[in-house]
């Protein structure tokens, strides 16, 4: 089968290459899945900077992409929830992504059935997403009622935030590009200011929850528009020593990481908030309750652009050059 590998962690260059690879076989408590799309998402130019090698130290070859879309080929043993021929979706676990290929072998417990609403392509912009907010949520113990800032809500992370905060009943700012402010405005965000022209942190203050999809200089300015006793979630500042902890890293990881995101926690008390740094998960039961959620919604992911398998790096290279307006999609289909 054909899979698209990276052979070399490399900073400057993120193209992969298509190789044929034998088609893997399901172990127990595994289904193979015939793919139909997967999602491209920063997170697989972050793999091949070597940008995650602390916390997932991935070898090569590495068969690339993290969250899929497809059809249940073959049932390992001790699978019970699947039938061959159930459309799934899912984040792949982190010691065994591999989406950008004809075939992946995945634990089932990672995957959910997709809702029947969904086209292949728009189920593409789920999971990875999706899973990164609920999980967010729960550091959160976000509670309807109070507001949510998320900054740079205008790309893929957005587009799945904001409808899933708002069916929790919270209010939701959000900046970003301005070419991108109606759209997000349909998808039900309160309050939306234009990253280039206006400063949140003149206008906002008092926000209980904070997603920041930054990182660097924006995260200390999104903790300072924060309640006393709010809560951060960062999907791109530092790791600290409470996140190696969760992610049962090994002692000497939880050393280094207590270290390195000491900054952030001091941040946090100047501020008198709470820091958290998330790296998303595969949790095939938490992405059934939001496919539950949205099959009551009807909420459509917004896509960008859907490129055929062989064009892999121009979707790479284009999640890598920003100007985002949703998802951008890997199609293995035709
Ligand atoms: N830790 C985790 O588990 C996890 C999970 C998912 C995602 N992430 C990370 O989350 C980040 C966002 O992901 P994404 O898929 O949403 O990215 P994306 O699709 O590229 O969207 C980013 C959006 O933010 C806007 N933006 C850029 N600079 C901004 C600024 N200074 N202020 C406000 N908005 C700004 C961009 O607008 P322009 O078009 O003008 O650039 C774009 O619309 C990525 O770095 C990704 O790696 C982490």
């Amino acid at each position: 089968m054909k899979a698209a590998q990276l052979n070399a962690y490399n900073k400057n260059n993120l193209n992969l290459n298509i190789v044929d690879v034998p088609r893997p076989e399901p172990k127990d408590k595994q289904v193979l899945v015939k793919v139909l799309t997967a999602g491209v998402n920063p997170l697989d130019n972050m793999i091949t900077r070597g940008e995650v090698k602390m916390i997932v130290p991935y070898k090569t070859p590495l068969t690339a992409g993290n969250e899929v879309v497809g059809l249940v080929e073959k049932i390992g043993t001790g699978v019970s929830q699947f039938a061959v021929g159930d459309r799934v979706f899912g984040r792949l676990p982190l010691d065994s992504i591999g989406a950008f290929a004809e075939y992946v072998a995945v634990d089932a417990v990672a995957l959910a059935k997709v809702p029947d609403y969904l086209t292949d392509e728009e189920a593409a912009g789920v999971p990875l997403t999706a899973l990164t907010i609920m999980q967010a949520f729960g550091l959160m113990d976000a509670e309807a009622g109070k507001t949510l800032f998320i900054s740079g809500g205008t790309g893929g992370v957005g587009a799945m935030a904001i409808p899933l905060a708002k069916a929790k009943g919270l209010t939701v700012i959000t900046n970003g590009d301005i070419r991108n402010r109606d759209r997000v405005l349909a998808l039900g965000v309160d309050q939306f200011l234009d990253y280039k022209t206006q400063d949140y942190t003149k206008i906002l203050s008092n926000v209980d929850y904070v997603l920041d999809t930054l990182g660097g200089t924006e995260t200390e300015k999104q903790m300072a528009i924060m309640k006393k006793g709010g809560q951060m979630v960062s999907l791109r500042a530092m790791p600290n020593g409470a996140f190696a902890k969760r992610m049962k890293l090994p002692k000497w990881k939880q050393i280094l990481f207590t270290l390195v995101g000491r900054q952030f926690d001091k941040m946090a008390d100047k501020y008198g908030v709470h820091y958290h740094f998330i790296f998303v998960e595969s949790n095939g039961q938490q992405l059934q309750e939001v496919a539950d959620i949205f099959t009551k919604l009807e909420i459509k992911p917004s896509i960008d652009t859907v490129y055929p398998f062989d064009e892999v790096n121009a979707a790479l290279d284009k999640v890598a050059n920003g100007r985002s307006r949703g998802k951008t999609v890997l199609s293995m289909k035709g």
